[in-house]
């Protein structure tokens, strides 16, 4: 994977802005496996659109154009969201003011979770009526008698089109028909020689005026609309970023470009966005508390919040430290002179303990801390402990039910709780246990047993986060951020 280049600017603006209006072309589903209409693979270089996707095309072979249509249903449906489609998902939960704009037709952005979207060319998953007018859904499927079988049709389409001679398309099933009125359906996409929807385009430059930043992704430009639409937004004063594989009609009015494939660039993109997010609040906090702010991570086995943590502290610098939360281990001398080894066989675990002790000390003191950190691997204390100096102004700890405790959870000074994808967390833990050496049948026991052990008391925890940051295939999104 090349490094992905992206400009302080893009993540700055990304960080300011409330208005964002996405628009996307098929660049952002060509790592989802569905080719792309112009460039060396595009269908218009092995297809020809004025045989499939123009009204004279369907009045002259109507069943020729639901077989191509049933083709390309039967190919988007096999294929799946990409990271980048679940970033624009998670862009719309995050922005107050959001839209998205898509020139495809494929639904992958409602697959990914996209609501507030404007599809200006149609879906393949819906049709018209061509007597009443109405709009039918149309299942993961295609034709046969009006109801759907999934595309046998799809060798014939291939055949005949390769052809090229569409009268010679073997005897096919009956056109679908709408079932209240029995009228000839048509694909519910736009056609070259339509005009696009007044009302729907009245939508879309609505947004356009009071965007502040305007992604423009995965689009040739080789229709007019999203040229018309970058220079409109950057009439109106918007940021527009292109992302993109390469230079199109489009670049000419970006002020930033980022090259490159967009599954990649936009996971990479927002978590810069959202990590500078969060320590924005972080500084704020801190700044409002004066001194050493205690932040505490708290998530499921496998949410990722070591890298969180890791993370924060990149963007933190040398004010901040990051504490694991099992890497304490405090000799029994030190619990014996705080009157805590009774406790030391308490049915809480000896992290707790050491836990409670450590975010404690690191609190209550503005001198320099050190904490003996305990490996457990080789199950015995790390020789070089962990010095917390003076000037840490952000100490960030992190653990599975940090919150549970109330000597912890009241000497925090911010709870954020990573609320991850279960099945991402599942393989992450499944996944690290492998890389212990474990088998998969071990790996998969070990996280079932640890996840019984956690699930209550990682819920329990949830419930004190003042943040929670949401983790899916998106990466990483706050959610919510709340409290003083
Ligand atoms: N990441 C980002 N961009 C990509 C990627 C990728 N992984 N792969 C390809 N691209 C870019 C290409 O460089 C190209 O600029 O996506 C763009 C795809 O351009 P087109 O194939 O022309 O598709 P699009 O711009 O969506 O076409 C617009 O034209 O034929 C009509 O109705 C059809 O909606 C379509 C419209």
């Amino acid at each position: 994977m090349i490094p992905v280049i992206i400009s302080g600017t893009v993540v700055t603006a990304l960080r300011r802005a409330n208005r964002v209006v996405v628009v996307t072309g098929a660049g952002i589903s060509a790592e989802s496996g569905i080719p792309t209409f112009r460039g060396a693979e595009g269908l218009w270089r092995n297809f020809k659109a004025e045989d499939l996707a123009t009204p004279a095309a369907f009045a002259r072979n109507p069943r020729l154009v639901w077989e191509w249509y049933d083709w390309r249903r039967n190919l988007c449906g096999k294929a799946q969201p990409n990271p980048a489609h679940h970033v624009v998902a998670a862009m719309e939960r995050f922005y107050h003011h959001f839209l998205l704009v898509t020139q495809n037709v494929d639904g992958l952005h409602s697959r990914a979770g996209s609501r507030r979207m404007v599809e200006v060319h149609g879906s393949l998953w819906r049709a018209r009526c061509l007597k009443c007018g109405d709009t039918v859904e149309l299942p993961m499927t295609s034709f046969e008698d009006g109801k759907a079988v999934v595309g046998r049709v799809s060798s014939r389409v291939a055949r005949c089109l390769e052809e090229e001679n569409p009268a010679r398309s073997p005897g096919l099933q009956p056109l679908p028909t709408h079932a209240a009125c029995g009228g000839t359906l048509r694909p519910a996409v736009l056609w070259f020689g339509e005009s696009y929807e007044p009302a729907m385009l009245q939508q879309v430059f609505t947004a356009l005026e009071e965007a502040q930043v305007v992604l423009i992704i995965g689009t040739s430009g080789g229709v007019a609309l999203p040229v018309d639409l970058a220079a409109q937004a950057r009439q109106a004063g918007a940021t527009i970023v292109e992302i993109n594989r390469e230079r199109t009609a489009v670049s000419r009015l970006a002020h930033e470009r980022l090259e490159g494939r967009a599954g990649e660039i936009l996971p990479e993109l927002w978590r810069r966005v959202q990590v500078g997010h969060l320590t924005d609040e972080i500084r704020a906090r801190g700044r409002h508390k004066g001194g050493r702010l205690m932040i505490g991570i708290a998530g499921p086995p496998g949410a990722g919040k070591s890298t969180l943590a890791q993370a924060l502290k990149a963007v933190l610098g040398r004010e901040a430290v990051v504490v694991p939360m099992d890497g304490f281990h405090f000799p029994n001398a030190r619990l014996d002179a705080l009157g805590l080894r009774a406790r030391k066989g308490a049915p809480e675990t000896f992290d707790r303990l050491a836990f409670e002790l450590a975010v404690a000390e690191l609190r209550a003191t503005q001198k320099p801390v050190s904490l003996p950190l305990y490996s457990r691997e080789l199950h015995e204390p790390v020789a070089d402990a962990l010095t917390v100096p003076l000037a840490t102004s952000f100490v960030i700890v992190e653990g599975n039910y940090l919150f549970l405790w109330p000597e912890v959870r009241n000497a925090l000074d911010l709870k954020i709780y990573l609320d991850c994808d279960p099945a991402l967390a599942r393989a992450s833990v499944i996944a690290r246990h492998q890389q212990g050496g474990a088998s998969e049948e071990e790996a998969v026991r070990k996280f079932e047993t640890n996840d019984r052990l956690n699930s209550e008391t990682v819920h329990a925890t949830r419930g004190a986060a003042e943040i929670m940051i949401r983790r899916n295939a998106a990466g990483w999104t706050v959610e919510r951020v709340g409290g003083t």
